[in-house]
């Protein structure tokens, strides 16, 4: 590696003859802990060069994969390559060619920005100078150079994400795991760090990304995998998944449970799926295309029939939406069954 522009290419490229247009492969993962099965044959194949969404909700077994795939964890079956290296078998060849950002942030509060760029750039025996240069090169990239030299304490989250991200560039590695860049983050840092994660892979690296966001994942990943219970259950661009669960949707709330069976009706003429009806919410959903002819029309019937709502709008499909499509659940029931089967 050198102090440069060379992302992908840094010490990162190549692997065996035989490797594909993948910088991360893996079959059938296993992992388990007492008798949970954090993974359970779990699949995944990312493409070079590109940012690969896993999404998921809380405990499907994303960071379970993220430290098994930059080889903090061994796997109890299955086999993975990342950069065309075994997981298992080469894990100090994988180590020299990724970079991890995990789910907290690994800064150091009381250094500076500048200080812990340096001070990673040692432990990665880059030596003074070109310590010193890595950080002034990745604090420009981040955009961190005005507050280089503040305490890292005094930085936004935003900021303080950004400095973790340039932290794990300080080698240029080939393949970079991002654990929830940005969870907790507000949406203005949550933009910032889209846009360092985009600069990256328009250097080359190959980003593996997880998060609980489908927004996050529709704007920065070419493809999506969605994780549930250690499987992979889905896996398809970010429009192919929305299209399978039909996009946006327009949402109405009834103040009395008793209409909602004319409301399905009422939705139900300006969809192109079927509404769903959720009792305990008292909420009529369904996908529409046109959304704001579909919203208008359904504010006038409403009107017109005389029933009552609480609310009535438009939402862009979440999580949650993707899956009760994909497993007739919410991503939130118990997940305590799988234990005992
Ligand atoms: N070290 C551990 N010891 C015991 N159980 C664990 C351990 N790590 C993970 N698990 C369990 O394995 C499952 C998967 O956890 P994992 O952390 O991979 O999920 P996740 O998708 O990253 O969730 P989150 O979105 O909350 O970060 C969970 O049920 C979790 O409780
Ligand atoms: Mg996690």
């Amino acid at each position: 590696m050198d102090e440069g522009h060379d992302k992908g290419d840094g010490p990162g490229r190549g692997g065996p003859v035989g490797d594909d247009d993948y910088a991360v492969r893996a079959e059938g993962l296993e992992k388990r802990y007492g008798d949970k099965r954090a993974l359970d044959g779990f699949d995944l194949a990312v493409r070079k060069g590109t940012v690969h969404g896993l999404l998921g909700p809380n405990g499907a077994g994303k960071t379970t994969a993220v430290r098994i795939l930059s080889t903090l964890v061994r796997p109890a079956g299955g086999r993975a390559t990342v950069a065309g290296l075994d997981v298992a078998r080469q894990a100090r060849e994988v180590r020299a060619r990724i970079g991890l950002t995990g789910q907290y942030a690994a800064v150091d509060e009381v250094l500076t920005g500048r200080q812990n760029l340096e001070m990673f750039g040692r432990l990665f025996h880059l030596g003074g100078r070109r310590a010193r240069l890595r950080a002034a090169e990745l604090l420009e990239r981040f955009d961190l150079s005005d507050a280089a030299d503040k305490g890292v304490g005094a930085y936004s989250g935003g900021m303080r994400r950004r400095l973790d991200l340039a932290a794990s560039m300080i080698l240029a590695p080939a393949v970079l795991f991002l654990d929830e860049p940005t969870t907790g983050l507000d949406p203005r840092s949550r933009g910032e760090v889209w846009d360092a994660v985009r600069a990256l892979v328009a250097d080359g690296t190959t980003v593996l990304l997880t998060t609980q966001y489908l927004e996050e994942a529709d704007r920065l990943a070419s493809r999506i995998t969605v994780i549930d219970r250690g499987r992979a259950i889905a896996d398809d661009t970010p429009d192919g998944l929305k299209n399978r669960i039909g996009g946006d949707r327009v949402e109405v709330v009834v103040a009395e449970r008793a209409d909602m069976p004319r409301v399905v009706k009422v939705v139900a003429r300006v969809s192109d799926g079927e509404p769903e009806a959720d009792e305990s919410e008292a909420r009529v959903h369904a996908p529409v295309t046109d959304r704001v002819a579909a919203l208008t029309e359904v504010a006038r019937t409403l009107q017109d029939e005389g029933i009552r709502v609480e609310d009535i709008g438009l939402r862009r499909p979440s999580l949650d939406d993707v899956f009760l499509h994909l497993t007739g659940h919410r991503t939130d029931v118990p997940r305590t069954k799988e234990a005992a089967a």
